[in-house]
This record gives structure tokens, C-alpha cells and sequence, in this order.
């Protein structure tokens, strides 16, 4: 106990020592100081710190996000899979030589000049988008300037390749990846990775990433926020021509999860392709065997019939979906849901009307009734300034260590970092909030040293965790595949699911 004393004490008198010495003593220095000392004597300090909230956060989040009891061992991952060349979107169509102009939305795109107009009409909103490249020419062309473009960067791309990236930099675990993989991909895929021979092919997927900064300027266009426009020719994703190879091999590997995502990419196949081919993959998902469950990543998509065919046959059979704010919002624009009055969101989205959406999927689509057949259980959904997972009670464990594992790794990943740096992230979530947008609703506060917060309503339990967002984030594709991977790795069946009692 004196020793303790002792070294408090001596503690206590060096950093007086400094601040007497050296009044302009850089923070950091104090903090560097000061961070061997115990908790208790220097929460004054903390508080008054410039970055208190975001500490407390981080700190937080570290006694928090605790393992859960049983792991999955073995993931299957599948079926979107390419290469991303990212390169600078103004850059680009400059080295392209078209001129900047009006912004203009295009379902599909058929020309540089159709490219132009959609980057124009999300750059100025500081949003994410996704589209198809219908001329293979042109686009092999655009490819190549891309990725000749000088800084032009080579990452692994798709999905389901992301999710098994981040997976795979988890020893213990055993992952089988499919899809359309190239020599290119191949070769920068973690080698810890299982790619079946069946799905290996000739040719490389090429998806362009086209990113702008906050702020940056094009003409008379201003982007708001940092963001990323996408645009492919990708008929093998398109198709997804990997899927019943994926879960033929899901026989051999026995997982304990599945992973499947790429749904998105067959949207710009045009209807008559992708009735047929969603047909055939409710029919290939309905395959994997019962108890093995299923989590379904969404991504960007344009199409409201085809989103409410997904919702209506695709999201009752897979257990967990993950997706952002505007696919959310789609979602209910889709099927009629609650809020689809909102065209967009206004900022950071609210979060009782993001919990009356989340709910209205559960209940409409899932099992929030356990009457109901649906096996959709859970949601994990992620946008800038804060995740929520939602789940069915009694189907799930260890959400709270899940959501703010899936906040920890946006945190830290889109400053290009492994951990989290408080002093380059500010929190932008609201610190109170209400569980739903109408009355009756519940008043809820974010609390920074216990930062999960959680509410109930009808049968499912939300658990809220905000994110430190990166104050100047490098790099912010496959954020939410490595939001969603992570809340997945540390998520678990609950071990008495309330079916089991009937
Ligand atoms: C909630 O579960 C109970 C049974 O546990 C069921 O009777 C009820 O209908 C469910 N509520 C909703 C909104 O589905």
C-alpha cells in the first residue's frame, strides 16, 4: 500500500514539477506524464481535457467488448469479390477530358457523360452511390486510365472479399472465400483465405472507386463531406455467378456462419435478369442447411422493385442483415414503411426514426412475432456518427461487446489506423435521443462511461454505440464490411432460443 503511496506521490510531484518548470507544457506531454498514474486521481484531469468525451468513449469501449462465449470457427464468405482501383473522381474525369457541368442521377450508366452527371449529383451531396457501366469498351478504357492514373491505388474489392479480409486477420478462425477471383486478387487475398478452384477465374473484376474530399471542388460543385462514388462492368458479380458453387462447397466446409452479400450487383442486369436470377438464389440460400445461420450485407441499390422483392423473399431467410442509412431508408421506401415520406436523410439521421424503421423490418419481416416463419433476427446498422444493433430478444448474445466493436473499428479504421487515436476523432452522435419519433417514446441519454445504450420496444432490444468519427478519414470503402464483420465476430446465438421451448 506505501509503496503505492510513494510512487502517487512521486508521480504527483514530477508533473507539478513540469508544469512549474514549464507552464506551456504541451498537453501531450502532461498526458504522457500522467497516464501511468491511477484512474481515480486524474478523472479532474480528463474532464477538462480537450478530448475527454472521445477518452472516456475509447476507455469505455475497452472493458466492454469482451469475447463471446462461443466463436463461430469456421466462416463461409461469399459471393462478391473484385479489384478497386481508387483514384481521385475530379482527377479522373479530368484526365478523361470531360468538363464539369449539372449533376444528374442515372439509374444505369451508358456513357463518360452519364458518369459525369451521377458523380456531379453525389459528390454535391457528400453521398455514396453505386452503379453499372453498361458498355464493356468504354469502360475497359475508363479502367485503364484509372488505374494509370498517377496515386491510383490496387485494393482487394467486393463485399464478401472485404468481410473475409477482416475475418482473416483473426487466426483462430478458418475462412472459406467465394467468388469471382483473378490472378490480381488471388495474389493480394490474405493467404490465410480458403478460394475454392471451382471459383477462381481468368480475368480480374475491376470496380472504380472515384473518391472526393470534404470540401473539394469541381466547377461550380462542392463536396460536403468526403465520400466515394462506384461504378463497374462486372458481370460475373453481376450475375452472381458464383452462388450455387458457393453453397455447394458450404456442404464440405461446414461453417458455424455464413456470409453472403452481393445481392446488390445484380440490380443493373435490368429486370427480366434479375427476376429469374433472384429466384434461383432464394432458391440456392434455402439450400444452406437450417441451423447454420445466415448474415446478409446489403449495399447501395436504386431499383424499389427490387428492393422489395430482397425484403420480401430474401430477408426471411437469412438470419442478420446489415446495411447503412440510406439503404435503410430505401428499405422502408421500398416497402412502405414508416418515415417513407423522408426522400433523405438531413444530416445525421434520427435515431427514434431509424428505431421505427429497424422495428418495422423485424416485425414486418422477421420474427419479431415467434409465430412468424421468418427467421430474420437481427440488424446491425451503421451510419457516421453512430451503429445500432437490433435484435430479436432470445435469438442473440453479447450484443452490447458486438455494436461497440463495430464503432471501435469504424473508429480506428478510416483514420487508417489499428487502434483508436482520441485525438483525432470527434464524437457527432446526439447525447440524448428518444426511442421512437411519435409518442409514446422513451427519453434516452448516451452515457460516455458506459456508451451502449439500450432500449426495448415490442420484442426487440436496441443497443446504440456512437462512433468516433475520424476527424480526416484516408480511406472509407469497406467501412461498413468491416463494421459488419466485426459486430458478426463478436456476436453469438443465444444459447436458448424461446423456439426451442415449444
Ligand atoms: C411478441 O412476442 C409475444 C410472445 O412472446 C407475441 O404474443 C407478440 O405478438 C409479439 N409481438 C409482436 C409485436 O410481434
Amino acid at each position: 500500500m506505501w509503496r503505492k503511496a510513494v510512487l502517487v506521490a512521486l508521480l504527483a510531484f514530477a508533473v507539478g514539477y513540469l508544469y512549474h518548470t514549464n507552464p506551456e507544457l504541451p498537453e501531450c506531454m502532461v498526458q504522457l506524464v500522467t497516464q501511468s498514474l491511477p484512474q481515480s486521481l486524474l478523472s479532474t484531469q480528463y474532464e477538462s481535457s480537450a478530448h475527454s468525451l472521445e477518452e472516456a468513449i475509447s476507455r469505455a469501449w475497452e472493458s466492454l467488448i469482451t469475447a463471446p462465449t462461443r466463436q463461430w470457427g469456421r466462416i463461409a464468405v461469399g459471393v462478391n469479390a473484385c479489384i478497386d482501383v481508387v483514384v481521385s473522381g475530379v482527377g479522373l474525369l479530368q484526365a478523361l477530358a470531360v468538363d464539369p457541368g449539372s449533376g444528374s442521377d442515372h439509374d444505369v450508366l451508358h456513357s463518360k457523360e452519364d458518369l459525369k452527371e451521377t458523380f456531379i449529383h453525389y459528390m454535391e451531396r457528400g453521398a455514396a452511390a453505386e452503379r453499372f457501366f453498361s458498355d464493356k469498351e468504354v469502360f475497359q478504357r475508363i479502367a485503364r486510365a484509372a488505374s494509370e492514373y498517377p496515386g491510383a491505388q490496387l485494393y482487394v474489392g467486393g463485399n464478401a472479399a472485404l468481410i473475409g479480409q477482416k475475418l482473416a486477420s483473426y487466426p483462430e478462425l478458418v475462412v472459406l472465400l467465394c467468388g469471382p477471383v483473378g490472378p490480381k486478387l488471388h495474389e493480394i487475398l490474405d493467404e490465410q483465405i480458403i478460394v475454392p478452384p471451382e471459383s477462381l477465374q481468368e480475368t480480374d473484376e475491376y470496380h472504380l472507386i472515384l473518391e472526393y474530399k470534404a470540401g473539394e471542388q469541381w466547377g461550380s460543385t462542392r463536396a460536403p463531406q468526403a465520400n466515394r462514388f462506384i461504378f463497374s462492368h462486372d458481370v460475373s458479380n453481376g450475375e452472381m455467378s458464383t452462388l450455387e458453387t458457393f453453397v455447394a462447397s458450404l456442404e464440405e466446409f461446414q461453417p458455424g456462419l455464413v456470409v453472403l452479400s452481393g445481392l446488390h450487383m445484380m440490380e443493373g442486369m435490368g429486370r427480366e435478369l434479375w427476376e429469374d436470377r433472384l429466384k434461383e438464389a432464394v432458391v440456392a440460400i434455402s439450400d444452406v442447411r437450417n441451423e447454420v445461420p445466415i448474415h446478409l450485407e446489403l449495399a447501395s441499390m436504386t431499383d424499389k422493385d427490387y428492393m422489395s422483392s430482397i425484403m420480401k423473399e430474401v430477408m426471411p431467410i437469412v438470419n442478420s442483415i446489415g446495411l447503412n442509412e440510406q439503404e435503410l431508408l430505401f428499405l422502408s421506401h421500398a416497402g412502405g414503411g414508416p418515415h417513407s415520406d423522408l426522400a433523405a436523410w438531413d444530416g445525421i439521421p434520427d435515431v427514434g426514426r431509424v428505431t421505427d424503421i429497424l422495428l418495422w423490418v423485424l416485425e414486418q419481416h422477421g420474427r419479431a412475432d415467434p409465430e412468424s416463419e421468418a427467421d430474420l433476427t437481427r440488424i446491425h446498422f451503421h451510419t457516421l456518427a453512430y451503429h445500432i444493433l437490433a435484435t430479436v430478444d432470445g435469438h442473440w448474445a453479447n450484443q452490447r461487446a458486438a455494436v461497440a466493436a463495430g464503432a471501435r473499428v469504424a473508429s480506428s479504421q478510416a483514420c487508417g489506423l489499428q487502434a483508436v487515436d482520441v485525438s483525432k476523432v470527434v464524437v457527432k452522435a446526439p447525447l440524448s435521443f428518444y426511442s421512437s419519433f411519435s409518442e409514446p417514446r422513451e427519453s434516452l441519454v448516451l452515457d460516455p462511461s458506459s456508451p451502449v445504450t439500450v432500449w426495448r420496444r415490442g420484442n426487440v432490444s436496441f443497443y446504440l454505440s456512437p462512433v468516433l468519427v475520424c476527424k480526416q478519414p484516408l480511406r472509407t470503402v469497406g467501412l461498413g464490411d468491416a463494421i459488419s464483420a466485426e459486430g458478426l465476430l463478436y456476436s453469438e446465438i443465444a444459447s436458448q432460443s424461446p423456439s426451442e421451448h415449444c
